[in-house]
């Protein structure tokens, strides 16, 4: 494999989106409230004050979207399915006309020949049940079981590809520990609490998901794997990027591919009388054998030991160089290091579920997007999954984030990521110049 695109055969290119960050229509046909729906309703949550009410109005342009995913020649797209839209309260009785949004979409998806993949869960919890404890309360990984597998049954074989969760670290430590994404629970006890029954939860979806009997679907799961790098060789903090490594990676990775949480992390968290409310049985639920791993990276994060930090005795230290308009330091090996690290625990098949950039995107007086940043980006992390495929990671598919501009969560619709522009007025779509290079990269590498 020396040749530039010499991707292999079978490799899936795609984009990927979220339900609440492209969908709009939050209260139409049917659906419940959300835990995000309720948050960006707080003042001073969101950086410029939006929301995703009508985000991408994509519940209704969702034709439009699949025909520009055929145009740019992918083979694959990665969305998410709101629970509230198929369970408006969490649970009880399925909203038909919710299920059927879904069902039009991966048809559609389907006769283009885009290789579906649906991610259960990204962040969008019916608020009924954050009312009730939300997954500080072991019973909504109970609950999210009943939903995977009313889906699965109803969906099921048209989906080649399902992962139960969207990056349960971000969910556990930014959704309950520290309020930035919803419910906005602030509370750092919650913390092992609600990654246990995230994982729970995981656990019985599998469950569920082999129960269903599906002959031609597969089921995952997707983490947010960031290289952890101390700032200098000082052993402090070589022991501090270690620890944020643990609270970001390896409480997952540990219960999800050995059966077992961290050593050194329960005995860090003891120490802040935090600890996983584990039952008998419930690790062996958690490592279900699985079928693949999703990776969502973006770039490294370099720490330095500083014990004013109360949860990892940890402080980021500002990258010192080029960054997207997130902040994050462009560092194209994040692919190769986030996937090595996941094959010190499994090797199974690995997709890169996500990798993207925001940048302050410019319209020409002409209407065009000349992202050449973006493309430098794209370019350079799609150069290090071939390396990370050279060195013999089994790398299955790499996707971008995102399909098309969207809400950037907390930071509202300011953060653009998308290889299409969309303008919030008008919901116009403009292929950016990066539209073109990942549709030339994909002709190239399918024809290769
Ligand atoms: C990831 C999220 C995704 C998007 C990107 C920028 O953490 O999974 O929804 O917000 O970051």
């Amino acid at each position: 494999m020396s040749d530039k695109h010499d991707f292999p055969p079978g490799f899936l290119w795609g984009a990927a989106t979220a339900a609440y960050q492209i969908e709009g229509a939050w209260d139409e046909d049917g659906k419940g409230e959300s835990i995000w729906d309720r948050f960006v309703r707080r003042p001073g949550v969101i950086a410029d004050g939006t929301t995703g009410d009508v985000a991408c109005d994509h519940y209704r342009r969702y034709a439009e979207d699949v025909g520009y995913m055929a145009a740019m020649g992918l083979n694959a797209y990665r969305f998410s399915i709101a629970w509230p839209r198929i369970f408006p309260s969490g649970s009880g009785r399925p909203n038909q006309v919710g299920l059927d949004f879904y069902r039009r979409l991966i048809d559609d998806l389907n006769r283009h020949g885009i290789t579906p993949m649906a991610t259960l869960y990204h962040w969008d919890l019916p608020q009924a049940l954050e009312d009730r404890g939300g997954w500080a309360n072991r019973d909504t990984a109970l609950r999210f079981a009943e939903y995977a597998s009313y889906v699965f049954h109803a969906l099921g074989n048209d989906v080649p590809l399902w992962a139960t969760h969207n990056e349960p670290f971000i969910q556990t430590f930014y959704g309950y520990g520290n309020g930035e994404n919803a419910p906005g629970r602030r509370n750092p006890w919650a913390i092992l609490p609600v990654g246990h029954h995230l994982l729970l939860s995981h656990g019985l979806a599998v469950d569920a998901f082999r129960a269903a009997s599906l002959k031609a679907a597969q089921i995952g799961m997707v983490l947010i794997i960031w290289p952890h790098h101390p700032a200098s060789a000082r052993p402090a903090d070589v022991r501090a990027a270690r620890r944020t490594d643990g609270a970001m990676h390896r409480i997952f990775l540990e219960p999800l591919f050995r059966g077992r949480y961290p050593e050194d992390m329960l005995r860090h968290f003891a120490r802040r009388l935090m600890r996983p409310p584990v039952r008998p049985g419930d690790m062996e639920i958690i490592s279900r054998t699985i079928d693949f791993l999703g990776v969502n990276t973006y770039t490294r994060l370099v720490h330095t030991a500083d014990w004013r930090d109360p949860l990892t005795g940890a402080r980021l230290v500002p990258a010192r160089g080029p960054t997207t308009a997130m902040g994050w330091e462009i560092y194209p090996d994040c692919i190769v290091e986030a996937l090595q690290k996941v094959g010190e625990y499994t090797d199974l098949p690995l997709y890169i579920t996500e990798n993207g950039a925001a940048f302050d995107d410019v319209v020409e007086p002409d209407g065009s997007i000349n992202d050449a940043a973006r493309i430098d980006y794209l370019r350079a992390h799609i150069a290090a999954a071939r390396r990370a495929i050279n060195a013999g990671i089994d790398l299955r598919g790499y996707f971008v984030w995102s399909l098309m501009d969207n809400f950037e969560w907390a930071q509202g619709k300011a953060k653009r990521f998308g290889l299409i522009h969309v303008d919030y007025a008008t919901q116009r779509r403009t292929w950016k110049a990066s539209a073109r290079f990942f549709r030339d990269v994909i002709a190239e590498s399918v024809r290769s």
